[in-house]
């Protein structure tokens, strides 16, 4: 099939690439110059593990173009919306702008048949909204919504093998003509096995936010029994492990730390709780106010345990925090915990020094006023307390022991709890996890 997937970021570039290993002839369009000349010369514009691979053997198959131009999605037979949905500055709801404008320009190209696939993550209600502007412009054509669920880290195989799809037709049916046409599109994966339900519009919109507001949930649950831990002298990792034994709960997503942050769970349940507002349903979902809450009370604490282990004060203590990304296998800054306990701490007398394996360049552009170092044993030296705050491999790996003679004092606080305490310790460091004694 010939596919054009419009929005070139973290979710459209991968679902491009994917579309075309799947066999199908793909034009990724975005109306960033730059992204576009990255991505024809097979460089991913941002750091995703397996992406620039895949990138470089799709287009050697000649079945991957990259374009600014709309004009190139005439002529394809399915057409992905994969624009950002960012929250509105000072507001709760999410900025359309970018579904809306990809929607008109992409319509005066559309065909007879053509099917309209929306997958950015949107208010309930947008589907509807955009399905009569596909059917206005071309009465045989179908819009679906078709939520992504990716992760960062894993965006290529949870796009090759997603858990589930989920298609959003016009009237839910099985029948819908759009049905066929995404299942050809997706005709490798659900051979495989991959289940797929098929719904209505808002239930397809529905699917995504609750999804990430679960998630959310269930970290800031943790974060929440990590602080009754605190106060009580538990241990919320034992705490964690002894529930999720419980195959109801599951130990997934049960990691207490810094709490959530990227470009999806935080502004995801803000948007929600803007569009439950505007139809009525508010009551429904001020839990996720708490939630929120409960996750911003976190980057607090570590501030506050910093200043304990600095003794007191931070008021020119050096510190060092290893991780600026949202998360490890990721370059993406955007709601870091780390790096907002990272200004935080600045802003509080601190001497910070930040480090990351790849995130410091979009880290830099976010926080000009922060000191960034590259290389991790630079950044560590003569500190007077280290925060572990992006659980990358090689800081979990970290030998306490070899450290010692670099930094001023070995005071090391773990906001992600993957450190083993008890190794620390016996190496003469003052360990302090989230949650924990
Ligand atoms: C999320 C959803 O998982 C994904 O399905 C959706 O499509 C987009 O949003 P992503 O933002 O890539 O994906 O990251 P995710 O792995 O969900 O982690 C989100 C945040 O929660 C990270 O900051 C992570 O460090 C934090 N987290 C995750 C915890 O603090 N504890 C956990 O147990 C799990």
């Amino acid at each position: 099939m010939r596919i054009t997937v419009i929005g070139c970021g973290y979710l459209g570039a991968v679902h491009a690439a994917c579309m075309a290993k799947l066999g199908h002839e793909v034009v990724g369009i975005d109306v960033d110059d730059q992204k576009i000349r990255e991505l024809s010369s097979a460089r991913a514009p941002f750091y995703e593990p397996g992406l620039e691979e895949l990138l470089r053997e799709v287009q050697e198959t000649g079945r991957l173009t990259f374009t600014t131009d709309m004009s190139a999605a005439a002529g394809s037979d399915v057409h992905f919306i994969c624009v950002g949905t960012p929250q509105k500055k000072g507001e709760n709801g999410a900025d359309m702008t970018y579904v809306d404008a990809a929607a008109s320009a992409l319509l005066p190209h559309i065909s007879p048949g053509d099917v309209v696939v929306g997958k950015s993550t949107v208010p309930v209600g947008t589907a509807a909204r955009l399905a009569q502007l596909v059917q206005d412009q071309e009465p045989t054509s179908h819009l679906v919504w078709n939520p992504e669920f990716l992760r960062e880290g894993h965006a290529v195989a949870d796009t090759l093998q997603p858990d589930r799809f989920v298609y959003g037709v016009s009237d839910g049916s099985e029948d819908h003509p759009a049905v066929a046409v995404l299942d050809d599109v997706y005709a490798v994966p659900l051979g495989a096995g991959t289940p797929r339900l098929v719904t209505d519009h808002p239930t397809a919109e529905l699917v995504k936010a609750a999804a990430n507001s679960f998630l959310a949930t269930k970290i800031s649950f943790i974060n929440a029994m990590a602080e009754v831990c605190e106060a009580s002298g538990a241990d919320v990792t034992r705490l964690a492990d002894a529930i999720g034994m419980d195959d109801r709960i599951g130990r997934k997503f049960l990691h207490a730390g810094i709490g959530f942050g990227g470009g999806c769970l935080p502004k995801d349940i803000r948007a929600f709780m803007a569009r439950a507002g505007e139809l009525g349903a508010d009551q429904a979902l001020t839990f996720l106010r708490e939630v929120d809450a409960i996750n911003m009370r976190r980057r607090t604490r570590v501030v506050e345990l910093t200043r304990e282990l600095c003794d007191g004060t931070l008021l020119g203590k050096r510190i060092t925090v290893l991780g600026a990304a949202f998360k490890p296998e990721s370059d993406d800054v955007r709601d870091s915990p780390a790096l907002s306990i990272a200004a935080q701490l600045q802003l509080q007398g601190a001497v910070v020094s930040v480090t990351d394996p790849k995130a410091l360049e979009n880290a830099a552009k976010r926080f000009p006023e922060l000191q960034f170092e590259d290389d991790m044993y630079e950044a560590i030296t003569k500190a007077d307390a280290l925060l572990l705050l992006t659980e990358w491999e090689q800081y979990r790996n970290l030998d306490p022991y070899a450290l010692l003679s670099r930094v001023a004092s070995p005071r090391i606080l773990d906001g992600r709890n993957v450190l083993d305490p008890e190794k620390w310790r016996a190496a003469g460091w003052t360990y302090r996890g989230l949650g924990r004694a």
